[in-house]
């Protein structure tokens, strides 16, 4: 199949840093695009409209997930995408963000970047004049999200009144997911424990693009009915030297079958993996019935297709 002639997508020539420089009406043009792409891979319709396009893409931390799902997607969409290693760019230390991101944007169509701090991906985007996309950065994680929201309305037929419970580290995972909520409709709650709270100008900004997430510190009242119950590591890339400090207070948080008995019957499990089995989640859940984990992987390729598409279509 050819790609679609006609007028440029509503978000083409734009970045994705946080989901948040999207409207609602962009994330459901992101998400219908994504479950279209979905569809014609599954039937082996070739769709190619990136023909000829590079994407390069800047690692600073590893990743199994959005390296592949970018480069397999990109290959399906007809075009290329270039993984760098921190070793290779050396962001910030071998030369300027700004003068890596001028340069990329010579030789690239678009920009994907996992940093560690969130300003680094804004230094790129503003100096790139092409397209960024947050990898993951300290404060978000936007495309974990849009497939997020992809597996939740896959599986429950309906975003719109979502009851959805993220259990465990207020971070970059939890505020996009939070953007990504709000933007929906579906009612996110994180509970947490304390001095783990998210980052309260995310959260107000979550309300003001639709609602704040409910918090709580008791993990059983958070998820309580709860649809969708999700978690994700409790130290994350950067914060190893906390993991055993971590690792104690967090142990009421575990999602185990005993906190799953809590939510909503039929309530599915999403973590964006990498898993620390036997801490944020036990084997018994993660490989149980109600576990949607790898379909929640897949769909970070269908909805980063979808971006890419509508950014550089
Ligand atoms: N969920 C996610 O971003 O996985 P990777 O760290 O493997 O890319
Ligand atoms: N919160 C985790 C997500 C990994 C995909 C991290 O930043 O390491």
């Amino acid at each position: 199949m050819q790609e679609q002639e006609g007028a440029p997508s509503p978000i083409s020539g734009g970045s994705c840093l946080t989901l948040a420089e999207f409207g609602p009406a962009e994330i459901w043009l992101i998400l219908d695009e994504a479950l279209r792409l979905k569809g014609l891979q599954k039937a082996g319709a070739p769709f190619q409209p990136l023909r000829g396009k590079t994407l390069a893409m800047i690692f600073q931390k590893p990743s199994n997930r959005t390296r592949v799902s970018f480069e397999v997607g990109m290959y399906q969409l007809g075009g290329h995408a270039l993984p760098l290693s921190p070793q290779e760019i050396q962001m910030g230390r071998r030369e300027a963000t700004t003068d890596i991101a001028k340069t990329l944007a010579r030789f690239a169509d678009a920009i994907m970047a996992r940093v560690f701090g969130h300003h680094e991906v804004e230094e790129l985007a503003e100096a790139a004049g092409v397209p960024v996309i947050n990898g993951l950065s300290d404060l978000h994680h936007p495309c974990q999200a849009l497939a997020d929201l992809l597996t939740i309305r896959e599986e429950l037929g309906s975003l719109e009144g979502a009851k959805v419970t993220y259990v465990g580290d207020g971070n970059n995972v939890a505020h996009s997911l939070a953007l990504g909520c709000a933007l929906t409709g579906a009612h996110l709650t994180i509970a947490h424990p304390e001095g783990h709270a998210s980052d309260a100008g995310i959260i107000k900004l979550a309300g003001e693009l639709g609602a704040a997430p409910t918090l709580t510190q008791d993990p059983r009242e958070g998820v309580a009915n709860a649809q969708v119950v999700y978690t994700d590591v409790w130290a994350s890339m950067g914060q190893e030297a906390e993991a055993g400090e971590r690792r104690e207070k967090f142990a009421p948080y575990q999602v185990n079958e005993e906190l799953m008995g809590y939510a909503a019957p039929g309530a599915i499990f999403l973590h964006c993996l990498p898993a620390h089995r036997g801490e944020e989640v036990t084997n018994e859940v993660i490989d149980g019935p109600q576990s949607r984990v790898f379909d929640q992987a897949e769909n970070r390729m269908h909805a980063q297709k979808a971006l890419l598409y509508l950014l550089l279509g």
